[in-house]
């Protein structure tokens, strides 16, 4: 059926360059914390069955894609982009009408695993059930009792989702289906596997790191030969996390990675923003030391793939910088802010926090800028996004907070050539030196951020 086939190519890889699925940050963020069962009297056994429910909900980040800003966890009705419109998620609470309270274990394993619908439409894989196909028998099963007797049910509707055609077909994710290589399932009691199979699990059939850090064909599927090698997602940059020296984290230890996913932080090193801080703040920092090991010990060992662009370790560029006093450099126009060269706008904007020379305060709560994972990468796109969105990020009982530029809350407003200015002044100053951002840049990341 060829001509099929070029319809599905024409409808997923529209509109953008090389196919990479843009799960815009904004639509991942801000979602409530993932409900606890609610004590109750039930026997021991079901009990421990809604817990094990509760917890795979958390390692697979279902409420990051299910609720709203500011909405009823599992309710739906977040807007992610992708290169063919916004596909809005469903609510997923047991709701008989709303939700998917009439769904049958079997209706709910088809939908998790196989993305068709209890009515039999496709859905689209921004549902990550190319991901979730991994999952054993008993953890689906465990997901749904947990689904059905633990998640409050709300009565409210989500916008429907609805593509350009020919996408809007959802029949042509037959075809897809058919193409993209899902996960085989596990089998088992996946709470026995050995240490590194059961951190293949979290990550692959769970945590679906691949999702955001693998990039995808012109088909939209996951470049299996470059796992984890690292990917735009229209915005943000999920870095390649292979164990290459120089291009992944191949330099960080076990332990630094369980950090980074415990807190979102390490000292000299990283912090997580955007998408990441999501993933940290909702479902890694949640999981159990040994789950926590497990995936760093098979995150570890991922076969490395060079980077075409981090040709040194992006966490190891720069020392702190020697800057004079800048307001002892004359006179400053104050008066006309777009003409403030890089070295003003960092004074005025970034010093105050991350210090003139860049050293961060002591206790790194606010990071150094040299010997950061952001600065000292090959694209400056994260850098950017920092810069425009700020980060907040509340993970292990602690909260980051950095103002975002972007104009949306009541910090300044930087200008896209303010911004490009900034980004070539700090990565000069205390990255690589490498970038000319341009002001176009800026606001073709500003506008993909919104
Ligand atoms: C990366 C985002 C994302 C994550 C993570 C995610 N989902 Fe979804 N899910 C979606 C979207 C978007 C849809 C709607 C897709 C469509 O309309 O084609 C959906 C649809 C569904 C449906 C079909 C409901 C219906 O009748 O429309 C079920 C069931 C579901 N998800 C369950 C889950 C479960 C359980 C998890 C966690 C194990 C999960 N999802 C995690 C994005 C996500
Ligand atoms: C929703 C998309 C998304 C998912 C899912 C995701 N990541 Fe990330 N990840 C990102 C982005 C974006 C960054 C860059 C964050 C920043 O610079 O602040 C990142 C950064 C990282 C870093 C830091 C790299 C560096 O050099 O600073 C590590 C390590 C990492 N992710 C590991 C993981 C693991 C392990 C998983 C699966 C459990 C995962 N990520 C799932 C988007 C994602
Ligand atoms: C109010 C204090 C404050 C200001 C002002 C501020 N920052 Fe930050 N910055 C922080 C904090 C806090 C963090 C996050 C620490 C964490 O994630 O644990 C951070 C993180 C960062 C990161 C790392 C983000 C990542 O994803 O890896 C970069 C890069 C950065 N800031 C650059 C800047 C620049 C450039 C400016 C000026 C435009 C600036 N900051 C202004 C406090 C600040």
């Amino acid at each position: 059926m060829p001509d099929f086939k070029n319809i599905l190519w024409s409808a997923l890889i529209a509109g953008t360059a090389l196919g990479s699925l843009a799960l815009a940050p904004a639509a991942l963020a801000q979602s409530s914390a993932p409900v606890q069962p609610a004590p109750s009297t039930r026997p021991e056994g079901v009990e421990a069955e809604l817990a094990r429910g509760a917890y795979l909900a958390t390692a697979a980040d279902c409420v990051a894609c299910h609720t709203m800003p500011g909405g009823k966890p599992f309710a739906g009705g977040l807007k992610i982009a992708t290169p063919m419109g916004n596909v809005v998620s469903t609510n997923i609470t047991p709701d008989p009408v709303h939700g998917i309270g009439s769904y049958t274990e079997a209706e709910f394993e088809n939908a998790v695993r196989h993305g068709v619908r209890k009515d039999g439409a496709h859905l689209y894989p921004v549902m990550p059930y190319v991901s979730y196909a991994g999952m054993t028998d008993q953890d689906v099963k465990a997901l749904y009792e947990w689904f059905m007797h633990s998640v409050k049910p709300v009565p409210q509707d989500t916008e429907k989702t609805r593509l350009a055609f020919p996408a809007s077909m959802r029949s042509a994710m037959v075809a897809w289906n058919f193409m993209a290589r899902k996960e085989q399932p596990e089998t088992g009691d996946s709470s026995t596997y050995d240490t590194v199979r059961r951190g293949q699990y979290l990550a692959n059939a769970l945590g679906h790191c691949g999702t955001c850090h693998t990039p995808r064909n012109a088909l939209m599927s996951e470049k299996h030969d470059q796992y984890l090698a690292g990917a735009s997602l229209g915005s943000w940059y999920a870095p390649n996390i292979t164990s290459s020296k120089t291009g992944g984290i191949g330099n960080w230890s076990g332990d630094d990675l369980v950090t980074y996913l415990r807190t979102g932080r390490i000292k000299s090193r990283a912090q997580a923003a955007g998408p990441m801080a999501e993933v940290v703040e909702h479902s890694t920092s949640h999981l159990t030391d040994a789950d926590l090991h497990a995936l760093a010990t098979f995150i570890k060992q991922v076969a490395p793939i060079e980077d075409k662009l981090d040709h040194t370790p992006r966490d190891a560029v720069g020392k702190a910088a020697d800057v004079p006093d800048i307001r002892t450099r004359g006179p400053q126009r104050i008066d006309d802010l777009t003409e403030m060269d890089g070295p003003r706008l960092y004074d005025a904007n970034c010093a105050a926090c991350h210090g003139q020379d860049g050293a961060g305060v002591q206790d790194h709560y606010v990071p150094s800028l040299f010997a950061n994972s952001t600065v000292g990468a090959g694209r400056p796109d994260n850098l950017v996004m920092t810069i425009l969105k700020g980060v907040d990020r509340t993970a292990s009982g602690a909260h980051a907070f950095m103002p975002g530029f972007d104009g949306q809350s009541d910090v300044q407003r930087l200008s896209d050539t303010e911004i490009a200015r900034l980004v070539n002044y700090v990565t000069a100053t205390f990255g690589t030196g490498d970038h000319h951002v341009t002001p176009e840049q800026v606001n073709t990341l500003r506008k993909a951020a919104h």
